[in-house]
């Protein structure tokens, strides 16, 4: 056997040698033939990962792909409880390549921190990509990476780097290819995305195995579709002209009392809404027809190059995704099914084809389970789970059915999701703040503090965050004095949504964020408003007062310069006439009132101004009795001219308030909101029907959720940060129309809490896979004395 090895050594000395390898450090030249005597003794795996962005499972998109589901359905199995258990590109997929859950590697409320300098030093170099790397892989990477990711480096352990720079996109985009920025624009045969992660990625698996013929290779591949602006190939513009698939019984279920607050809020979709749903979702299923054929092409190759059988794939996406789902446009990051759900197949080595395998399979899995395929040790710290053991051969596991060997899986997981404040939808930044992002990040991360909330006038108290009107927020100093102005401070610029309030108090009551302060106000007019100073006691603050639109004598309406220029200013100025509008259209029909009550009551004599003759609920009418009898009393002419003015001038303010709607830049406080309009899609098919604006999440859709599914149970509990909670069982309300809370009672409320806050705070595989393994105490199983209801 020895001497075996020893010749096999020399041999592979001498290859080694006649490919120019004798430049290499002895080094890593003995690594080297070490792993290649390993791979011609036991050759391990190649592993492909095919991951799509947004792809839901719910909505019917794999209908769109038939030679994958052919490949990957018939020739493998299909996990039908799989899951993102963050359903948002950036935190999911960092989540995929750390093997961990969210609040184990990503600052949990923000989606900044995606590609940030603390990822790279913290949680880069672990990703499986090093490990299968470090354990002989060729490892490669084609198309998008994280949302944030810019092109400045490449990440370790990847041999073969062909990354999209930023967010998804079709046409031109930016590619960091192997550290060098290869610029793409839009004409189809050399710069379609999808095509050129499918032919650069066969291109790298064909020239490796040549080269390597012994190395096993990990790509992943990743493609944009089917996420905005999904543009699909021209072959393809004119597939799918009736989509429809996305019409679940949650289609346009719409308004929604009873859940959480953006579906109390959104009402059912409007008819151009509808519209573009139907165009979304063709656009969509369009857009996947190049990755059918992707996957095709991949699959025809690993035939060709007799790497089929030793080659495991790997079929999935970042998360789900919603097209008018209880009347949401569009989007994803709901705890709904349709969210958190994603296609999963997996075809290969011992994997039975055409089975379907209800184990829960999470996007934290796929680390795991890669590192497992190649025979490397799954770190502890990974809070994910092989899932190879799932796919023994031995026979198919009866439903969630711990089989007879007494293997044992999770049937609970984690669905959680922080904030996202400045980011909108389509990744653009919000026009607002910009240029100081940074430090309010700062403070909006220090608002998170328990000891940043409670109020000044607590004694021992240092610093107290305060929420604007807004929303926005902002971190003072308690200290000497200030404290004691602190509450009237924070009624003054509470009494009115339009007042902006700024500034420097004095020196030991600072504001650190403010209108005068940030210095793009240093008088007159800025982007919120216009400065004054006031006077609160001995205090001077800055206050920004609301900006001024006026109707011009020639009819024209005009307003301060800065009106114009700031998202923000144009925000808080069009909530602040609609308020107005309110106010006066209140005043207007009380005067309708009035007239209506004075036509019916006008007795010949009356004595008019004796109080007791007037309608006694009108406090208004009684106040200002003295002046409506004199309105009474004068001429009708001069009434008619009275009331035409003020019909003309509520025909003019609702004239502005349309003029700014047609503006719309579709913003409205705490909400993230997109615009469409034509010039949105620059490929074919095109939408033609005009603007719209919808929104589609709140700021304060934070939350966990605790999701279980087993023999006897299959549901979701989740408690938003706001202190909402919803519950929905699936086995009766599969859609999840009705939010079930108020059936639970309070031991299995406190139940699932208990149970959702232990999964909040796990870590590592152990922790948070609480059913796997040995038996864990904290979990009894329940007494089956009585006969499971389930007949097999
Ligand atoms: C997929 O196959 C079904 C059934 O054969 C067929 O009706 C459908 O048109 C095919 N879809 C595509 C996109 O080829
Ligand atoms: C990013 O996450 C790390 C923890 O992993 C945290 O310490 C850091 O403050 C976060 N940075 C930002 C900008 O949120
Ligand atoms: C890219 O991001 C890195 C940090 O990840 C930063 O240091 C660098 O300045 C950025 N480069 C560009 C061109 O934005
Ligand atoms: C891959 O692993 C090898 C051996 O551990 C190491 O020398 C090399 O730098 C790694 N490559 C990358 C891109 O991380
Ligand atoms: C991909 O390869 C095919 C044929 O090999 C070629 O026709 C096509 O133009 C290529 N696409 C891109 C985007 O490079
Ligand atoms: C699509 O719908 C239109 C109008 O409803 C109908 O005329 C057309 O035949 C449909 N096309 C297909 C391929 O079903
Ligand atoms: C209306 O009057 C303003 C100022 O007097 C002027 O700037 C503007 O051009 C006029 N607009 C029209 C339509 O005449
Ligand atoms: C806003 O509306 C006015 C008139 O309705 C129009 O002239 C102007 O171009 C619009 N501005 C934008 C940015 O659409
Ligand atoms: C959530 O945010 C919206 C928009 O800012 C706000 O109107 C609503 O009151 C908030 N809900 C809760 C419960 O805080
Ligand atoms: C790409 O950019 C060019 C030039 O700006 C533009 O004409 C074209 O419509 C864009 N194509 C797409 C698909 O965005
Ligand atoms: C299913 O989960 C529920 C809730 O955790 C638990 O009470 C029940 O015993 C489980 N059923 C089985 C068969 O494991």
């Amino acid at each position: 056997m020895a001497g075996w090895g020893l010749l096999l050594l020399l041999l592979l000395l001498v290859v080694s040698l006649a490919q120019g390898s004798s430049l290499l450090s002895g080094q890593r030249h003995r690594t080297r033939l070490q792993r290649d005597r390993q791979a011609r003794n036991n050759v391990r795996p190649n592993i492909i990962i095919i991951l799509t962005d947004d792809q839901d499972i719910e909505l019917g998109s794999m209908q769109a792909m038939n030679k994958t589901r052919r490949i990957m359905e018939q020739g493998g199995t299909h996990f039908s409880n799989a899951f993102s258990t963050t359903p948002m590109c950036c935190p999911s997929r960092s989540s995929i390549l750390t093997g961990k859950y969210v609040h184990n590697h990503h600052t949990f409320t923000n989606n900044e921190n995606c590609s940030s300098p603390s990822w790279q030093a913290h949680h880069e170099p672990h990703t499986f990509a090093v490990h299968l790397n470090n354990s002989g892989y060729r490892t490669a990477l084609f198309g998008k990476y994280l949302n944030e990711y810019n092109g400045s480096y490449v990440p370790p352990g990847w041999r073969e780097w062909v990354a999209l720079v930023k967010n998804s996109r079709f046409y031109n985009y930016t590619l960091c290819r192997n550290s060098v920025r290869e610029k793409h624009g839009s004409q189809y045969p050399k710069d379609y995305l999808t095509d050129i992660i499918t032919n650069d990625s066969i291109n790298y698996f064909r020239s490796s195995k040549r080269m390597y013929p012994h190395r096993p290779v990990m790509m992943l591949l990743s493609h944009s579709a089917p996420h905005g602006p999904e543009d699909s190939a021209p072959q393809y513009s004119t597939a799918f002209p009736n989509a429809s698939q996305h019409i679940t019984p949650s289609y346009n279920y719409a308004p929604n009392p009873d859940k959480h607050w953006i579906l109390r809020y959104t009402g059912p979709m409007k008819p151009v809404h509808m519209q573009f749903t139907n165009m979304l979702q063709r656009r969509r299923m369009q857009t996947l027809l190049s990755v059918d054929d992707s996957v095709d092409k991949v699959y025809n190759m690993l035939v060709e190059t007799g790497e089929l059988d030793n080659t495991y794939i790997i079929y999935t996406s970042d998360h789900g995704y919603h097209i008018g789902q209880f009347g949401l446009v569009k989007g994803k990051s709901m705890p709904y099914e349709f969210d958190i759900r994603v296609p999963f197949f997996i075809r290969g080595p011992n994997v039975e084809a055409g089975a379907i395998n209800p184990h829960v399979v999470l996007n934290i899995d796929l680390a795991p389970t890669l590192l497992d395929m190649a025979g490397v040790d799954v770190p502890s710290d990974m809070d994910g789970k092989s899932i190879l053991k799932l796919l023994d051969t031995d026979k198919p596991v009866n439903r969630f059915q711990v089989n007879k060997k007494g293997k044992m899986w999770r049937d609970s997981f984690l669905v959680e999701r922080g904030k996202l404040l400045h980011k909108r939808s389509d990744g653009k930044d919000v026009a607002q703040e910009e240029n100081f992002l940074p430090k309010y990040q700062r403070v909006k991360d220090l608002c998170q503090r328990a000891e940043y909330q409670s109020s000044c006038e607590q004694p021992g108290q240092k610093w107290q965050c305060v929420e604007d009107p807004s929303g926005k927020l902002s971190l003072y100093k308690c200290k000497g004095m200030a404290s004691l102005y602190a509450s009237r401070m924070q009624a003054l610029m509470t009494s009115s949504v339009s007042q902006q309030w700024v500034g420097r108090v004095s020196d030991s009551f600072q504001w650190l964020i403010g209108c005068c302060k940030r210095g793009f106000c240093k008088r007159g007019c800025c982007k919120r408003g216009c400065c004054k100073e006031v006077k609160v006691k001995m205090l001077i603050a800055g206050v920004c007062l609301p900006h001024r639109c006026s109707i011009l004598m020639n009819d024209t309406v005009r307003c301060d310069g800065g009106l114009y220029k700031s998202l923000q200013a144009w925000k808080d100025h069009k909530l602040h006439i609609e308020h107005e509008i309110e106010t006066l259209q209140t005043k207007i029909k009380n005067l309708r009132e009035v007239k209506g009550h004075l036509k019916k009551v006008r007795p010949e004599e009356c004595q008019c101004n004796t109080p007791s003759y007037l309608s006694k609920n009108k406090g208004l009418f009684r106040l200002n009795a003295g002046r409506i009898y004199s309105l009474s009393k004068m001429p009708s002419k001069q009434k008619k001219q009275w009331l035409m003015k003020e019909q003309k001038r509520r025909k003019k303010l609702r004239k502005l308030l349309k003029r700014l709607r047609n503006n719309d830049t579709c913003s409205m406080p705490g909400l993230t909101c997109f615009t469409h309009d034509n010039q949105h899609w620059q490929t074919a098919p095109f939408w033609t029907m005009g603007p719209f604006c919808a929104c589609t999440s709140a700021n304060n859709n934070t939350y966990w959720c605790l999701r279980t599914i087993n023999d006897t149970h299959n549901f979701i509990f989740c408690e938003f940060a706001t202190g909402f909670i919803e519950y929905f069982d699936l086995n009766n309300d599969p859609y999840q129309l009705i939010n079930g809370v108020s059936t639970l009672d309070r031991t299995a409320l406190n139940q699932m809490h208990q149970q959702l806050m232990e999964l909040r705070s796990c870590k590592g595989h152990k922790q948070c896979n609480p059913e796997t393994g040995e038996p864990v105490q904290r979990r009894k199983k329940p007494n089956v004395k009585k006969p499971s209801s389930k007949s097999l």
